[in-house]
């Protein structure tokens, strides 16, 4: 057997832990199966960490992250840190994970199973067959462009600044993952921006046309954010992959995501150039439900089979998760979030019991 794969696991806060607890029986199931061996190790994150070190994202966990093949996340928040000055915020630990770790490149699936056609807010003909990847820009913009503040004027007035702004190397990159994603998908990659108003968003388009001549078998779309978001309400089968900035992705993202009718089962992954990358579900910690067993953990076990496809280069044990997923599902097993009148009710521990039970049958 091959050396095992270092794996830090950060639970987090809310629902984090129990929905962490099922990914990690999960994984270790399926290395016992197809002869991969994990070691995991447990770092603090988000509030947490606020409250086991003062910090949101403490160093040791930078370095224990970056000594790891990946990393597996669950989710980060909750009233309790809410009134915190902004840098000591949970939120901070996210991106401080981010851009220390030099994640630019967030890949967010939207994908809807026919299982849960009803669970979407739109109609079954307009959702069916969705099969969406928002590609996000995730260490740049205006998340992190400089200046950044609240500064006090002459006139005593306050004013509040960030700035959104992209160099050429940094869209180039973002572009690549694009396109590469795109060529293995259906070869068609719409890239969002606000051209119409914003200089940014005018290199941005520019530096997307010139790589598109690099990949002739992927055709390239333009759309203004706003109208992108009429898009994916209006017609979201449409897509097939999506490229764009920190902020636009952050928002349309959240929009793809509800397409499918539960953000409980959306995973993500956000790479860098090399390993480690860090894997986590696209929905929050749900500190209203934490400890309450009724949490969804899908979203977070399909994260780990992003991990094993895209971290690890493990397609085959990623596959049987993903088939764990669909044959729980299709047994008519719900937790309460995608939960319809006929089907199975089962907490967030017993929907793993029966991942770990699909996956030996598998
Ligand atoms: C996300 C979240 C984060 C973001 C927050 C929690 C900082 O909304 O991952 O989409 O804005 O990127
Ligand atoms: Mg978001």
């Amino acid at each position: 057997m091959d050396s095992a794969f270092q794996i830090t696991l950060l639970p987090g806060d809310g629902i984090g832990p129990e929905i962490m607890s099922v990914a990690v029986d999960v994984l270790r199931t399926v290395g016992l199966q197809l002869g991969i061996s994990f070691e995991f190790q447990t770092a603090l994150v988000g509030g947490a960490a606020i409250d086991g070190t003062g910090h949101p994202i403490p160093s040791v966990t930078l370095d224990r992250c970056r000594e790891s093949d990946g990393v597996l996340l669950a989710a980060i928040g909750g009233p309790k840190w809410d009134n915190l000055p902004a840098h000591l915020r949970p939120e901070q630990g996210l991106l401080g994970l981010r851009s220390g770790l030099n994640l630019f490149a967030n890949l967010r699936p939207a994908q809807i199973l026919p299982q849960l056609l009803n669970a979407s807010s739109l109609k079954p003909d307009v959702v069916d067959g969705v099969d969406i990847m928002v590609v996000r820009e995730l260490t740049g913009g205006i998340y992190f462009g400089q200046p950044k503040g609240i500064f006090t004027m002459e006139s005593g007035e306050k004013r509040g600044v960030n700035t959104m702004a992209y160099t050429e190397g940094e869209i180039d990159r973002i572009g690549r993952v694009a396109f590469d994603t795109a060529r293995q998908r259906r070869q068609k990659l719409c890239s969002v921006d606000k051209a119409n108003v914003l200089d940014v968003s005018q290199l941005w388009r520019e530096r997307m046309t010139l790589l598109s001549t690099e990949y002739p078998d992927v055709e390239l779309s333009h759309l203004y954010v706003d109208n992108a978001a009429m898009q994916l309400i209006r017609c979201p089968k449409q897509f097939d992959t999506i490229v764009t900035g920190n902020l636009f992705g952050d928002i349309l993202s959240d929009c793809a995501a509800m397409l499918t009718g539960s953000i409980g089962m959306l995973p993500s992954a956000s790479l860098g150039a090399s390993p480690p990358g860090v894997f986590e579900p696209v929905h929050g910690s749900a500190p209203d439900i934490a400890g309450e067993d009724k949490a969804n953990p899908l979203a977070q076990v399909l994260s780990t089979s992003m991990l094993l496809r895209y971290g690890l280069s493990q397609p085959q044990a990623a596959m049987a998760i993903e088939n764990a997923v669909l044959s729980v599902l299709n047994q008519g097993y719900r937790t309460v979030d995608i939960f319809s009148p006929g089907m199975k009710r089962v907490g967030c521990a017993e929907m793993g019991k029966l991942l770990v039970e699909a996956i030996g049958n598998g």
